[in-house]
């Protein structure tokens, strides 16, 4: 049944681990010699053919998919790319018509600011295509097209199996739009499919290597009252996922900040003790952006920041100034997120369950809000 937690503590323990089967299930039956083929869209070619911009609508967690999104829609389609707020777009008269596709992001797919935002865009002569985890759900319903991720039921109020499904989905969507659009040749496209049927067992090996490790630190933690993330580029996003997780399962204060706005302000908030997770790009895929986010770790560690790095097993450069390297595996530039979130879901989990709190039923939280 929907509604069982098959021996774990919590929903969220459960789903968590089912962030693999969720990637993997996404993925299913939606490639083809190499390229990225969705059935759902046959036919709706017209849907990409004379788009001049994207616009991904969503809210919470989704959106924060949708900015990760963001960097592999503009890289593989060439079409620029806006990520806003739901509630934010609905009510600003946006410039947008026939030339735009408006993507939406629902776990739930009855959130009432995305659902408004996608009838106020199709009223305006907008293209629609939905991201949803649930069949037959409202959104889609209201939408030209329809991308379901395949998650499987998602129970727990804090969104976690849902998250690597839609990043999975938008990339997905971003190789088929690539393809049918011609901006991305067969070759690439294969290369960029390969890696992403490599996540499930490079999550997998993160459970297994680091949860147990990652509760511990976790629990140790427990008495926290603020903590910072760090990332740049598709780490930029993770960090505010890995912020948002904990205010809302532990109720602790956190933040997530872009790397490099650092000395444009956060850095102020660095004070001895302070603990900051940062996200690691790769060394050897993002050798640049890898020098700047070490940078940046020397710079708060110098005020006495406490260091936790989310960094790709092998990485030397970050052990002589983190307090604590959490080890995700090799992945392409585009694909780090898709691991480096998962040690901060753990981290989120593990201290909430350390604070005796009901993770699955934070406080004053809804899984789905329906009103606007
Ligand atoms: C609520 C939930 C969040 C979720 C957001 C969007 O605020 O508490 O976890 O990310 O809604 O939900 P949706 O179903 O639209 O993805």
């Amino acid at each position: 049944a929907a509604a069982d937690k098959g021996g774990w503590p919590s929903f969220m323990a459960k789903e968590v681990s089912e962030e693999p089967e969720a990637v993997a299930n996404t993925l299913r039956g939606r490639m083809r010699d190499g390229q990225v083929v969705i059935p759902e869209l046959d036919g709706l070619d017209g849907l990409f053919a004379g788009i001049t911009r994207i616009i991904v609508i969503a809210c919470g967690t989704a959106a924060y998919a949708g900015m990760v999104g963001k960097y592999a829609l503009e890289q593989w389609t060439r079409v620029p790319v806006d990520v806003e707020l739901a509630h934010e777009f609905r009510y600003r008269d946006p410039v947008i018509g026939a030339d735009t596709l408006v993507v939406s992001i629902s776990q739930s797919g009855e959130t009432m600011d995305t659902l408004m935002a996608v009838k106020y865009a199709r009223e305006r002569g907008a293209k629609t295509l939905s991201i949803c985890n649930t069949q037959g759900a409202t959104i889609p319903r209201e939408s030209d097209a329809i991308v379901y991720t395949h998650a499987g039921p998602e129970v727990a109020v804090a969104s976690t199996k849902a998250f690597v499904a839609q990043i999975t989905a938008l990339y997905l969507l971003a190789l088929h739009i690539g393809r049918v659009r011609g901006s991305l040749s067969p070759t690439e496209a294969a290369q960029q499919v390969l890696e992403l049927e490599a996540i499930p067992d490079k999550i997998t090996r993160i459970l297994h290597l680091e949860q147990a490790r990652i509760e511990q630190f976790a629990a140790w933690m427990a008495d926290t009252r603020s903590v910072l993330f760090l990332g740049r580029h598709v780490g930029y996003p993770i960090a505010l996922e890995g912020a948002l997780k904990l205010k809302e399962i532990s109720y602790i204060h956190a933040e997530g900040f872009a790397a490099g706005e650092l000395k444009h302000g956060p850095i102020a908030l660095i004070e001895p003790g302070q603990p900051v997770f940062v996200i690691v790009p790769s060394p050897r895929e993002s050798a640049l952006l890898h020098s700047k986010v070490v940078s940046n770790i020397q710079e708060i560690r110098a005020r006495g920041a406490r260091v936790i790095a989310v960094a790709e097993e092998g990485d030397a450069a970050v052990l002589p100034f983190a307090d604590e390297v959490l080890r995700i595996p090799l992945a392409g530039p585009l694909f780090e997120p898709l691991l480096a979130v998962v040690p901060l879901h753990i981290f989120a989990m593990g201290l909430a369950t350390a604070k005796g709190l009901d993770v699955d039923q934070p406080r004053n939280l809804a899984k789905s809000v329906t009103v606007e």
